[in-house]
């Protein structure tokens, strides 16, 4: 482990690292706007240039290029160091906008933050500056603004080295350079290309689902885990600060998801997600089923339950479907609570692919299109083709149960989240609340546990299905 010394610091580094990487690993912060820990070594913005002290006399060099040798000596702050950062950013800002008025990335901006940290002084040019396309239509998601882009080359390199679509690169030269996708259209079809609008170090890439919506100081994240496949990638959900809730404009904002970022979790996703995870809120906001029903007449909560509890204690062969979208606590309540009041309970499967939608690739996306699979069967078994003949009740939780296909005359109760035709015709329907209304984790296929945490109340019409399976299993008779 070679020794170096940092500010004067001692620095124990590994052999392979970079001083940049050494200096990160000791709490030492050095500015980046190239480098990204997953992806090659660009070494072109300079930002974060060094002094390397030696006996010869000392020069400035780029220390995300720079390996570690034994007793090295740098300094990431002197004078000169910061001369130059101050000159790097002049550079950079030359031809940018500087329109953090109206960016999405500001509150995010590295340049911003740099801007401020170690230059702070308006542009010493006098000459105007070289326009650029501000809306180029980058792919049918991602808008890009080349007056802002600092072609420090991160999305060309996620491209090639991540997500292996080569969709991206760079054309022409000098203050003409643009990012460009190598051909029309070919950037709609890398299924990770949202990435890149995090990897941009500034605003030039922009997503059109979230274009000019909300400043990300109103935002908040929650902790959460993407359902949309059995990886179970670690995501935020980013919905409006309470002290920043909308009254006069449209409330609903206040309760609806406005961008899904990656957290990164290194055993599961990395620092990446796929376009599906982006879009959970096609998933989460669809519209909702909040109203108990019998035999699709309304009732209330209450007694939609004792419906319930009458039907099962009157079965004589009552089977369970279980939702492989409920949570691992969902789950074992079921069995704690319920498993001995039925004759069999079986993992149910909730949701195949969409059409069109990309099946299964060696990096994230897999092929079982449902969060919780892995936590399902390790409580229950999987369903057999067809239900015991004999069966006279089926409870189905969550979606994907087949109607036509359960057995003649068997009562149904249903226990669901969203508006379909099939609520109306169970005997007892009972509305339950979705992951963004509580706490609770998913198991993914390699047996990695994730929790999540609730961002919205669920409303009191509403059932929590952990509460609910104690409500239906408990001892004491329900009145006729
Ligand atoms: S668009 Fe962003 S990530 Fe891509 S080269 Fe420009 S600044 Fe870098
Ligand atoms: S790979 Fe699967 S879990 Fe990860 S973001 Fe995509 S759909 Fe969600
Ligand atoms: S971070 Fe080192 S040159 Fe860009």
């Amino acid at each position: 482990m070679p020794e170096i010394f940092i500010d004067g610091r001692a620095v124990q580094a590994e052999k392979d690292q970079t001083v940049l990487q050494a200096a990160l690993a000791n709490g030492i912060f050095i500015p980046y706007f190239c480098w990204h820990p997953q992806l090659s070594v660009a070494g072109n913005c300079r930002i974060c240039v060094v002094e390397v002290e030696a006996k010869g006399g000392s020069w400035l060099d780029i220390s995300c290029n720079m390996p570690v040798s034994e007793g090295m000596r740098v300094r990431t702050d002197s004078e000169e160091v910061r001369a130059q950062r101050k000159a790097i950013l002049q550079f950079i800002t030359l031809n940018h906008p500087v329109d953090c008025g109206i960016c999405d990335k500001a509150g995010e901006c590295t340049l911003q933050d740099y801007h401020y940290a170690y230059n702070g002084a308006p542009s010493i040019s006098h000459d105007p500056k070289v326009r650029a396309t501000k809306f180029f239509d980058l792919s049918r998601r991602i808008l890009l603004d080349n007056e802002r882009c600092i072609l420090c080359s991160r999305c060309v390199r996620f491209t090639r080295e991540i997500s292996k679509s080569h969709a991206l690169g760079i054309e022409d030269r000098g203050d003409h350079s643009l990012v460009r996708p190598a051909e029309d259209g070919c950037f709609d079809d890398d299924p990770y290309s949202d990435n890149v609008i995090d990897l941009c170090p500034v605003g030039a890439l922009l997503a059109k689902s979230f274009l000019y919506k909300a400043r990300v100081w109103y935002l908040r994240p929650t902790p959460s885990v993407c359902p949309g496949c059995e990886r179970g990638c670690a995501v935020n959900l980013w919905h409006r600060r309470p002290e920043w809730q909308l009254n006069a404009l449209d409330p609903r904002q206040n309760t609806a998801i406005a961008r899904v970022t990656p957290r990164e979790n290194p055993a599961v996703n990395g620092p990446w997600i796929c376009n599906k995870g982006r879009d959970l809120a096609a998933i989460f906001e669809r519209a909702r089923a909040e109203q108990a029903m019998l035999k699709g007449a309304p009732v209330g909560l209450a007694e939609a339950i004792a419906a319930a509890r009458r039907l099962i204690e009157a079965a004589r062969h009552p089977v369970a479907l279980v939702s492989n979208w409920g949570s691992n606590e969902e789950l074992a309540a079921f069995k704690r609570s319920l498993a001995g009041r039925f004759s069999a309970a079986f993992v149910k499967i909730d949701r195949q692919p969409d059409p069109g939608e990309r099946l299964e690739d060696d990096f994230l996306i897999k092929r079982d299109k449902n969060p919780n699979t892995a936590g399902a069967r390790a409580l229950f078994d999987d369903a057999p083709a067809a239900l015991p003949a004999a069966t006279d009740l089926v409870l189905v939780w969550g979606e994907g149960g087949d109607f036509a296909r359960l057995p003649a005359g068997a009562k149904t109760i249903l226990l669901g989240s969203y508006l379909a035709p099939e609520n109306g015709h169970a005997d007892v329907f009972i509305p339950v609340s979705i992951q963004t209304e509580r706490r609770g984790s998913y198991t993914n296929f390699a047996g990695v546990v994730s929790t999540f945490e609730p961002c919205f109340a669920k409303k009191p019409a509403v059932a929590d299905a952990e509460a609910l399976f104690a409500q239906l299993g408990a001892e004491e008779r329900v009145p006729a």
